[in-house]
């Protein structure tokens, strides 16, 4: 090959790594979500959210403004498919473009065994989890094809990339968005269009409490991941800014665990009480 390297997007300022680009973060209000909203602010992105909760809207978009980021909340529910509607023309009709989406919303509630799970379960799940990735995605793509560029980041679950015996239609929805993202991601690579996934693992947010019904909270958290430390929304945020930026130019079609070793760390759990990873052990 000659001329050296080529294709490769200049990198201006590397503190700012989504300057002047116009992204959706869906439950861009709080948690992961949140977390993403205020990263791609502080790196340049105009941020539009869609939240369906009024008073997460107005404080991510008061505390995104207050350090001089660029955002605006839109009240949606994605499920909803004229609420989607809504926020395409809103952001395209001011825009006139998308650069970036993160397909973030998704719930594991009402966590139900395969067993006792029921039609209306199933359609929970379906409806919270997958449905509308495809109503977003669907909603921007024309845009990112029109423009001949686009980013698009789903936030899933490593529950979708392993077995996950709590609730079997949950998992199954997770792997949907995993296997979503890298079908898409072959389909639009030639419109200069990347697609990726994050699965996500053990990461305080306000859904997830593992507090609940444990005692000796440090003890379980060193075991569960081998990083030996719980996961916070901004760990999961910083690899969304890899995903959407440029750092990851020449990646597409792939779902990273964000996960604190967890899925490579299979069935081995880190025992205190040994001082080393143990498996079908009684006792942690
Ligand atoms: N936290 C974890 O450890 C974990 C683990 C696995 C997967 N995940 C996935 O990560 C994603 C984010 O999870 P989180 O823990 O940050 O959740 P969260 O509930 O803490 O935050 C979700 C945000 O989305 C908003 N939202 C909920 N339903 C919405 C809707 N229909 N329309 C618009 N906004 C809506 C909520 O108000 C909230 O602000 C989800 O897809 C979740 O399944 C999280």
């Amino acid at each position: 090959m000659s001329n050296g390297p080529h294709g490769i997007a200049d990198i201006a300022d590397w503190n700012r790594l989504l300057e002047g680009r116009v992204a959706v973060v869906t439950g861009g209000g709080d948690g992961i979500g949140g977390a993403i909203s205020a990263l791609f602010a502080a790196h340049g992105a105009v941020v539009e959210v869609a939240e369906i909760d009024p008073v997460r809207a107005e404080r991510i978009s008061r505390e995104v403004t207050a350090v001089g980021g660029v955002i605006r909340s839109h009240v949606v529910d994605v499920t909803i498919d004229d609420d989607v509607t809504r926020l395409a023309d809103a952001v395209l009709g001011t825009h006139g473009r998308v650069d970036v989406v993160v397909n973030n919303v998704g719930d594991y509630r009402p966590l139900v065994g395969f067993e006792e799970s029921t039609p209306q379960t199933w359609q929970r799940m379906y409806d919270v989890n997958l449905r509308h990735v495809f109503a977003v995605t669907r909603a921007f793509v024309g845009a990112m094809i029109a423009a001949g560029s686009g980013n698009v980041v789903n936030v899933h679950s490593v529950e979708g990339m392993r077995g996950f015996p709590r609730d079997p239609v949950y998992g199954a929805m997770k792997a949907a968005v995993a296997h979503f993202t890298t079908c898409l991601a072959v389909d639009l690579g030639r419109h200069g269009i990347r697609v990726n996934g994050i699965g996500t693992d053990l990461t305080q947010t306000p859904q997830v409490d593992y507090l609940t019904g444990y005692e000796d909270v440090e003890h379980l958290w060193q075991s569960w991941a081998p990083v030996g430390r719980v996961g916070w929304p901004e760990d999961q945020a910083r690899v969304a800014l890899f995903l959407a930026s440029e750092l990851s130019g020449f990646v597409t079609g792939h779902n990273i665990p964000v996960d604190g070793g967890t899925k490579a760390g299979g069935g081995w759990l880190f025992s205190p009480r040994a001082g080393r990873f143990v498996n079908r052990s009684k006792h942690l």
